[in-house]
């Protein structure tokens, strides 16, 4: 990748709700020697955007794109060493830009969780970023950066203690409040439609293993559909219920087994659950959340109740509010065993919602680690996932961005 390139940092798409949030995050962290741009499709936006991130970007350049526009998509990716998306919904408008990335042999970051985007980035992309040695990295947000580095925390923890392959590893989601955007709502109502419309890409989404670099080459490990109802687990000990995420981290987390040449192990198990606990009412409340979690889906996915519902939602632009921003948070337990029968724990919290505080900090750092971390991070181009592009660069950078990662061996599994 070229190091003359006029800035280090460009964030595509700051005039909207993500975007404005990254921009802020870069003005209040990026180190002082870090060049940084916004991009968009309106120069009077940008503008209004810049003025209100304070004297330390007042010189930051505006760079004017539409992701329509191939020529200017192919000027935006040689004007930086990192671009940042949060244009979106990927599908409708992301993959120009990748491919501009990955011709150019710029690094590229987005907040995507569209399973059929990445899978045409794969597709269309992999081979030329490879060749020039772009790192492209979807899934840089609240999907799928706890879920994919807490696992590859895990894998070096039973790897230091010579304590065998990963094997049975779940996520268990204890906690969580926050918000959602009009922009990720309309990404997976286009994700819907689209599944819902053509059997091939309703499979494609529905495949465990539909990020794999290798399908044919991935194990056998019979049954891996996301959990879809409530259920008593015997292991964790508590009832759980389905995550609304583990359609897109799962699929990551395996992709990144895979490119690290399946290093967690050939029986790695992985899933992902919302862990409600063991008191006497925890039966009802996994009941009622996996309901409504099942209602809001298909709320959304139905034409005419999603067009009763739009008016209640937010709007392209428009997302959580200041307050909920702060107040919100998550906390992610993963445990683990492994071959030789030694079990861990991964603990990933944050403070602020999850989709927007804490995933402008998950962005911003990924930005900040692909453009000033380079001689850390693993020798690897292509289209990568989090962990296997930035790994231990971007989990000591969040660590110290206050984010909590952490892993220890325990005996039992915790109540
Ligand atoms: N993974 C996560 O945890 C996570 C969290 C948050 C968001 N997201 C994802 O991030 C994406 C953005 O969400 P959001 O809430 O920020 O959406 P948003 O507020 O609607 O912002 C979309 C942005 O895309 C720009 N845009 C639209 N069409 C464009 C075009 N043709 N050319 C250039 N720019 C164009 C918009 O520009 P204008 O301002 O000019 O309209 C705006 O800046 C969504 O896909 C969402 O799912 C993911």
């Amino acid at each position: 990748m070229s190091g003359d390139r006029q800035l280090d940092v460009v964030v595509f798409g700051a005039s909207g709700f993500a975007g404005r949030l990254v921009a802020g995050y870069l003005a209040g962290h990026g180190s002082g020697g870090v060049r940084i741009g916004l991009a968009g499709r309106s120069q009077r936006r940008l503008a209004d955007v810049r003025a209100g991130l304070g004297a330390v970007a007042s010189a930051w350049p505006l760079l004017v794109a539409d992701s329509a526009d191939p020529v200017s998509l192919a000027a935006l990716a040689q004007a930086a060493r990192v671009v940042v998306s949060t244009v979106g919904p990927y599908r409708a408008h992301g993959l120009a830009l990748v491919q501009a990335c990955a011709e150019a042999g710029t690094d590229y970051a987005d907040l995507t969780g569209e399973v059929l985007f990445i899978r045409d980035s794969i597709d269309r992309c992999h081979d030329a970023a490879a060749a020039a040695g772009a790192r492209i990295v979807h899934c840089c947000g609240f999907d799928s950066v706890p879920s994919d580095l807490g696992v590859l925390l895990l894998y070096q923890a039973a790897r230091a203690d010579d304590a065998g392959d990963l094997q049975d590893t779940t996520l268990v989601v204890t906690a969580l409040r926050g918000g959602v955007s009009g922009g990720t709502l309309a990404s997976m109502m286009g994700q819907q439609e689209e599944v819902r419309a053509n059997a091939q890409r309703r499979r494609v989404v529905s495949d465990p293993y539909a990020l794999s670099p290798d399908r044919a080459a991935e194990p056998d490990l019979g049954d891996e559909r996301d959990p879809g109802w409530a259920r008593y687990d015997g292991e964790l000990r508590m009832w759980t219920g389905p995550f609304a995420m583990a359609g897109i981290n799962t699929r990551v987390v395996r992709r990144s087994n895979a490119l690290q040449g399946w290093a967690y192990g050939r029986r790695f198990r992985y899933r992902e659950v919302t862990g409600f606990g063991a008191s006497p009412a925890a039966p009802l409340l996994a009941a009622t959340v996996s309901a409504a979690l099942k209602a809001a889906g298909a709320g959304l996915a139905f034409g005419p109740s999603r067009a009763m519902l739009s008016p209640l939602l937010p709007a392209p632009g428009q997302g959580p509010g200041e307050k909920t921003r702060r107040t919100g948070y998550f906390r992610i337990q993963i445990h683990t065993r492994t071959s030789a029968g030694v079990r861990y724990l991964a603990t990933i919290e944050a403070r602020g919602d999850p989709g927007y505080a804490a995933t402008s900090v998950m962005l911003g750092e990924t930005a900040l680690c692909l453009a000033l971390d380079r001689n850390q991070l693993p020798d690897r181009a292509g289209v990568l996932t989090p962990a296997t592009a930035m790994g231990a660069a971007l989990a000591a950078r969040l660590r110290s961005a206050g984010h909590t990662l952490a892993t220890r061996q325990i005996t039992q599994l915790l109540r």
